[in-house]
């Protein structure tokens, strides 16, 4: 007899999790970045061609898999047919993956909050980040570095705490808390941000187009990229939290919710943190060009700069600052988690404390590797190849696996239709079937070709080779080899599941 899927309490408590997953490092750090390097306010064009075309319908499409399938990634995909468990499989792994990445960068935020408090990272916030802190080293090299270790620990015993928990009193509850103080902590940045002397040229940097970009395939990857991350599509998270929404729950209402709250949210983001990097700007009497830079030198070099510089209650708004990163992560790391634990407990029929005890151990392991004093580069050169390659050949894959091969887009439709008070016409369809998975097609390639003349970030090509693409392949065999195994539980149509009390 099956176990009893975990369920959400209501649909605000589905669409808090959701948005939780969505918000993250990626409104926060990377978006301001992103839109600043592909273009300025040229950027957005790309940006909402993406997220309409390709990343709401990408979204409707996880909801639409989980909801009707009920099922985590690789159960969902069995369901839909036989031959593309698989995929359910690769998604999930490749999301258990970047987990191990993702909570070292919350480290390095609890730290910085911690640091916060009467600015303890000095004046030279460079040296002090790269070299006093991270011990920033070369490819090869693996001490473990006590002061990332430390913060990482305790934040995995938090994750573990609350993984333990049905979906319901873990996931859906940290969202509930920690949800409303984020949006909290971001009008505080924001606000303090655009109110700096300064800010209007920190703006003006932001979104002055640069309509040239428009012609760069490149910053139509950044476009795809960013949505999908942002919106956490592509990994079987919102197939997984589909699942757990009672049958009879609106999803195209939902996922709309949960797409604008995020671009909102970083837009938002973009708007503080580029007005701050005008006061840096004009403080230093130079460029705003000049004091962006990339992610992660951005919150954690420059923005301590900009702490430094604050007129008044500097500790407060580095507290503010650093914690909002974590709370995002928080949300957003046990969504990574989630879908392999699911679909690990829907293969075996296992408890959900024995897997999570599997799989938050083996995460927690992998950060090891990024807490080293190589680490930066490691991460660095993971979270491209995850992001860059697996999650768009992922979400191809899907629109190939649903519209392409098994015909069941229609039906999909269908369904969404059925529970959903907006009705999704043809252009669903469409987009899905043709636009998204054309474009992604046409990207990556492109990619490969950029990246074997010019290796990622100038890093060793045995490297790259080795732990991007190797990472990739890894878990892919791992999939493989998972969909070859037999499920312990039932894995016959959703209904009959459910007249089971599955
Ligand atoms: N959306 C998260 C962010 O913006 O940081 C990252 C993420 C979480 C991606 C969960 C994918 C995922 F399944």
């Amino acid at each position: 007899m099956a176990q009893a899927r975990d369920q959400w309490t209501t649909r605000t408590g589905f669409i808090l999790a959701a948005v939780g997953s969505a918000i993250g490092l990626g409104n926060i750090w990377r978006y301001p970045y992103v839109v600043y390097d592909n273009g300025g306010g040229a950027f957005l064009l790309p940006y909402f061609f993406a997220l309409l075309t390709a990343g709401i319908p990408i979204l409707l499409l996880e909801y639409s898999l989980g909801h009707k399938y009920r099922g985590s990634g690789p159960l969902s995909f069995r369901r839909l047919s036989k031959k593309w468990e698989w995929l359910g499989w690769w998604q999930s792994l490749i999301a258990f993956l970047i987990s191990g990445y993702y909570m070292v960068i919350l480290g390095w935020a609890l730290s910085y909050t911690y640091y916060s408090f009467g600015t303890q990272w000095g004046s030279e916030t460079q040296t002090f980040f790269l070299e006093k802190y991270l011990g920033a080293a070369d490819f090869g090299s693996f001490t473990p570095q006590l002061k990332v270790l430390i913060p990482v620990v305790l934040l995995w015993a938090f994750v573990y705490y609350v993984m333990r928990q049905q979906a319901h009193r873990g996931i859906e509850k940290l969202a509930r808390i920690l949800m409303p103080l984020l949006v909290i902590m971001l009008v505080i940045i924001t606000i303090r941000g655009v109110t700096l002397p300064g800010a209007a040229e920190g703006l003006n940097t932001l979104f002055t187009p640069d309509f040239t970009a428009l012609a760069d395939p490149q910053v139509w990857v950044a476009a795809y990229g960013q949505v999908f991350f942002s919106l956490s599509v592509g990994f079987a998270t919102m197939i997984t939290y589909a699942s757990y929404l009672n049958k009879k729950e609106d999803l195209a209402n939902s996922g709309l919710v949960a797409a604008f709250a995020n671009s909102g949210f970083e837009f938002m983001a973009a708007i503080g943190i580029f007005g701050a990097l005008g006061f840096l700007a004009a403080q230093s009497g130079v460029g705003v060009d000049e004091v962006v830079n990339q992610g992660v030198i951005l919150a954690f070099v420059i923005f301590p700069q900009i702490i430094n510089e604050l007129p008044f209650l500097n500790s407060f708004f580095g507290v503010t600052f650093f914690g909002a990163l974590v709370f995002a992560g928080l949300t957003s790391i046990v969504s990574l988690l989630e879908p392999a634990i699911s679909a690990i407990r829907d293969k075996t029929g296992a408890a959900r404390t024995t897997v999570v005890n599997w799989i938050v151990g083996l995460a927690a392991l992998m950060s090891v590797l990024y807490a080293t004093d190589g680490g930066l580069n490691y991460l660095d050169t993971i979270d491209h190849y995850l992001n860059s390659y697996g999650l768009l050949i992922a979400a191809t894959l899907m629109a190939v696996a649903t519209a392409w091969t098994t015909r069941k887009v229609g039906e999909l439709q269908s369904h969404i239709n059925q529970v959903s008070d907006v009705h999704i016409g043809k252009w669903w369809v469409i987009c899905v079937s043709v636009v998204t998975p054309v474009m992604l097609i046409i990207m990556t390639g492109l990619n490969i070709r950029t990246e074997w003349l010019v290796p990622y970030s100038g890093y060793p090509m045995p490297w790259l080779i080795g732990m991007g693409w190797g990472a990739l392949v890894a878990v892919l065999i791992a999939a493989v080899i998972l969909q070859s195994k037999e499920w312990k539980v039932n894995t016959g149509q959703a209904e009959q599941q459910e007249k089971e009390g599955a």
